[in-house]
């Protein structure tokens, strides 16, 4: 391990990254939070509890094969990853490597837990395959567009504009994994959250520099992306895994937000870069970070229930929005058309001729303000279960 100080200039030659490294991480140990380890990001998982994390978040090395140094057309160098860290001696070394971590990564989380793992087009199709043959089950590939990417100086190819990032369950029979679309959306003007996010690179005061003006890590991801992942994915107090920490972007964002994180690197230097780094950031006051509520996650509420409460009598007559379908509510919660009974929801699809319904939103009753949906009147059994739980 090199042994000079974060802040201090040091010419990228010296920085010592062999592939295997050294760790001075042992055997077995609880579970540690909020820490940066140096060590080699296998052999720290595989010394981590199993099933212990919520969220893995993997920037592993791109296997970039530089063969030669990349300069713009004024012949000035472009400082592109050329670190020991991202070579590998073929691309069967890259897989074998990504093989190892990933099953160390799956090990180590809960049956619920995701995992997003960013690359280029270098790695992340090969990236892509092993997870898939590890039993990781895909839920999205996002796209990350960049607003500011680095042009392509020779005219050969179309400027690189973007990254991948894939997430994925453990393995598919996982169901509860965290993904907070609600509130995705209400910060989204209503919209669904796409899997395209258009967010600048890390630069300006973000960016981490040593004294002499130079970046400290060469690829230093946007505070904004784990946010946004975090955001997604995760809840206050989560443990979020980092194998791959660098400057410690993950770190930074998970105290920001009132998460938990556990960096691996390999490389003292940045692992001492991401600590500093870390030890500036405020949390966030807990309102502004609490998990808004979900509709998934509300109790729930079967019409009878509605019918039982009085707030709609039985006997009176539903409609749709404009009026052109009626139905009868009766006392056991379900509707009759005439001869046909059914739930609110069967009911719905059959007047329209559909497979499906949400009767919630299709029948509405007469508020005495016009036509509501009965949605509302489920919001009012909701809050009044709150309001007697409280
Ligand atoms: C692509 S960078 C991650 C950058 C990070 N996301 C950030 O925002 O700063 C990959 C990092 O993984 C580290 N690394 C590479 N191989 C490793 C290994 N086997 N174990 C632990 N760390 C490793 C490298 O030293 C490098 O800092």
């Amino acid at each position: 391990m090199s042994s000079a100080r974060v802040g201090a200039a040091r010419p990228k030659s010296q920085i010592k990254v062999s592939r295997t490294g050294t760790s001075n991480y042992g055997s077995p140990r609880a579970m540690s939070r909020n820490e940066v380890v140096v060590g080699d990001s296998v052999e720290v998982m595989l010394g981590l509890p199993e099933a212990s994390v919520d969220l893995v978040f993997a920037d592993p090395p791109y296997n970039l094969q530089l063969a030669n140094r990349l300069t713009r057309p004024d012949q000035s160098v472009v400082d592109a990853v050329d670190d020991d860290w991202d070579k590998f001696a073929d691309f069967a070394a890259y897989d074998a490597f990504t093989r190892d971590w990933l099953a160390a990564a799956r090990r180590a989380m809960k049956p619920n837990a995701t995992i997003f793992v960013i690359g280029s087009y270098h790695n992340i199709f090969r990236v892509g395959a092993i997870m898939q043959d590890l039993g990781f089950w895909i839920l999205n590939d996002i796209v990350w567009r960049k607003n500011n990417p680095m042009p392509n100086f020779r005219g050969r190819r179309f400027t690189n504009a973007h990254e991948t990032l894939i997430w994925a369950a453990r393995d598919a029979s996982a169901r509860n994994y965290t993904f907070h679309y609600d509130a995705l959306k209400a910060g989204n003007e209503d919209c669904q959250m796409r899997s395209d996010w258009l967010l600048p690179i890390c630069s300006g005061g973000e960016r981490l520099k040593d004294s002499s003006g130079r970046k400290t890590h060469p690829t230093q991801k946007p505070e904004a992306l784990l946010a946004r992942i975090m955001l997604a994915a995760t809840n206050p107090g989560d443990l979020v895994l980092d194998p791959f920490f660098g400057s410690g972007t993950t770190g930074a964002a998970a105290r920001l937000l009132g998460r938990d994180y556990l960096g691996i690197e390999r490389e003292q230097i940045y692992a001492a870069a991401a600590r500093a780094r870390i030890a500036a950031i405020s949390p966030l006051p807990a309102e502004a970070v609490a998990p808004a509520p979900s509709k998934r996650n509300e109790p729930r509420i079967a019409f009878a229930s509605v019918v039982e409460a009085g707030l709609v009598a039985p006997g009176a007559t539903l409609t749709d929005a404009k009026g052109r379908h009626k139905a009868v509510v009766r006392a056991d919660g379900a509707l009759s058309i005439g001869a046909i009974v059914g739930s609110i929801h069967k009911t719905g699809a059959l007047v329209q001729g559909l497979p499906a319904c949400n009767g919630w939103t299709f029948w509405h009753f007469e508020s005495g303000e016009g036509l509501a949906p009965i949605d509302d009147l489920r919001a009012v059994a909701r809050a009044r279960l709150r309001d007697a739980a409280e």
